[in-house]
């Protein structure tokens, strides 16, 4: 029967006498204080997590350690921002909207980096005016648009160029962005990051700064890493040949990979920085350039295993299926609306009983949530406690990343509130959303 695994629950989670605490706050009394659906952060694991990466990339690269940007996009908020700023680590925005969080804490602009396939020449304005410290350059159109926006603000604009290597990360097709056939960047083997990088030299306004690449999201093994860490070093020899000077930044990106159930893996910072490190020493050494200034960008891997969704059971029933087996549907008071990813991606994720001791027998279950369609689903196959009744907490870890951030209001079911919890405290970061602030937007 599903039961509590410390290695995907977050570090001060704990199921000691009956149930559930995180922060030392017991579940049962967060879910009766704040409601539910509720996300659950651990504020000392998310800090934890930050300085690790920080850590780990400076233990790795020495002095030409660059810096950790936390990918906002796995999910922000202005107490995360402030978290993210004290945990002496920089952000990586991708929106005028995520960047307006980041203004709303007046966290350090030198500290921001700015993303996106597509900018608006508003956010593009917004991100030169407040004086982000890099802007990571997506397409052709962008190298003038950017150009344009900084000579108007008479200030010259520190850029990477984003190169796609024609590397295929071994994750779920929809998540892994750098070979060839997408959208984002400038593709590498077609010639166009050469003519970009031609581009960005020939506009006053910009300042050409070094290369980025981001190959997708959960990873776990260090060779697509070591592919694209070699194919962009190899353009920075080109660079170096042809301009006869080097570019001082090489960035590669997030996706390093979490545990989601019992089993897996979530990998190490130290492990995989000191891999990287070694690769790209390598490749700089072979191709006899300096070692640049090496930067990454973790989403998932700081606030994924940090978070625990918090659901109450509203519903069960018992259905037969082929060859005498049965299949208890358990509801829960959210559902795809908190949680796209097992729809969109085929997450797999675990639960468990949080209020209680589980008492007698499991049962097949599957864990839906209260939206109104089939594809609701939030576990598809879980043996959990055949007593579960409406009224009991179920808890999901590792739902830190891209829960939230991509949550809706489908079916006008309003988000939930997300809370921090440490040292035996809680407090609310984000509020519960209320019925008047859907019909706040409309006419
Ligand atoms: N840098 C760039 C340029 C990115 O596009 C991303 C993620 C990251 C960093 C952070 O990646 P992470 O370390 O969090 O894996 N919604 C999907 C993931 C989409 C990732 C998009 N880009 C999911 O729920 O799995």
């Amino acid at each position: 029967m599903s039961a509590f695994d410390p290695a995907v629950f977050s570090s001060t989670a704990r199921f000691d006498l009956d149930q559930l605490t995180i922060g030392g706050v017991a579940a049962q009394d967060l879910a009766a204080e704040f409601g539910t659906p509720l996300f659950v952060v651990d504020e000392a694991d998310f800090k934890s997590r930050a300085l690790g990466w920080k850590s780990a990339l400076d233990e790795s690269f020495g002095e030409q350690s660059g810096s950790v940007y936390y990918a906002a996009k796995s999910f922000l908020a202005k107490e995360i921002a402030r978290w993210v700023e004290a945990a002496g680590i920089n952000l990586d925005v991708c929106t005028g909207g995520e960047l307006a969080v980041a203004v709303a804490t007046n966290f350090p602009a030198e500290r921001i980096e700015m993303h996106g396939n597509n900018k608006s020449e508003d956010e593009i304005r917004a991100a030169i005016e407040y004086g982000v410290r890099t802007i990571v350059i997506d397409s052709f159109f962008e190298i003038e648009r950017v150009a344009r926006i900084a000579k108007e603000s008479g200030k010259v604009q520190r850029v990477l160029i984003r190169v796609t290597p024609g590397v295929e990360a071994h994750t779920h097709e929809f998540i892994s962005t750098a070979h060839e056939d997408v959208k984002f960047g400038f593709s590498l083997a077609s010639g166009a990051a050469w003519d970009g990088i031609s581009a960005i030299l020939a506009e006053p306004s910009l300042e050409l700064r070094g290369l980025h690449s981001h190959i997708g999201s959960q990873i776990f093994k260090s060779e697509g890493f070591a592919a694209a860490a070699q194919k962009l070093i190899t353009l920075l020899a080109r660079f170096r040949d042809t301009y006869g000077r080097e570019l001082p930044e090489l960035d590669l990106g997030g996706g390093y990979g979490i545990a989601y159930l019992p089993g897996e893996e979530t990998l190490n910072p130290l492990t995989i920085m000191g891999e990287l490190a070694a690769i790209v020493k390598r490749e700089c050494s072979s191709n006899n350039i300096s070692l640049p200034r090496v930067s990454i960008e973790p989403g998932r891997a700081i606030v994924g295993p940090s978070t625990t969704t918090l659901y109450t059971v509203g519903t069960t029933k018992d259905v037969e299926l082929d060859g005498g087996k049965s299949r208890r549907y358990i509801a829960v008071d959210g559902g795809m609306s908190d949680n796209i990813r097992p729809a969109l991606y085929g997450a797999e994720y675990l639960a468990i009983l949080a209020n209680r001791l589980p008492l007698g027998p499991s049962a097949n279950s599957r864990v839906v949530g209260k939206h109104c369609e089939s594809g609701d689903i939030v576990i598809k196959e879980i043996a959990l406690s055949a007593d579960i009744q409406p009224g009991d907490v179920l808890a999901i870890p590792a739902t830190g990343a891209y829960g939230y951030s991509m949550a809706s209001n489908y079916n006008h079911v309003p988000r939930p509130a997300v809370i921090a919890v440490i040292d035996g405290k809680a407090r609310i970061i984000v509020r519960r959303e209320e019925i008047a602030d859907l019909l706040a937007l409309e006419i």
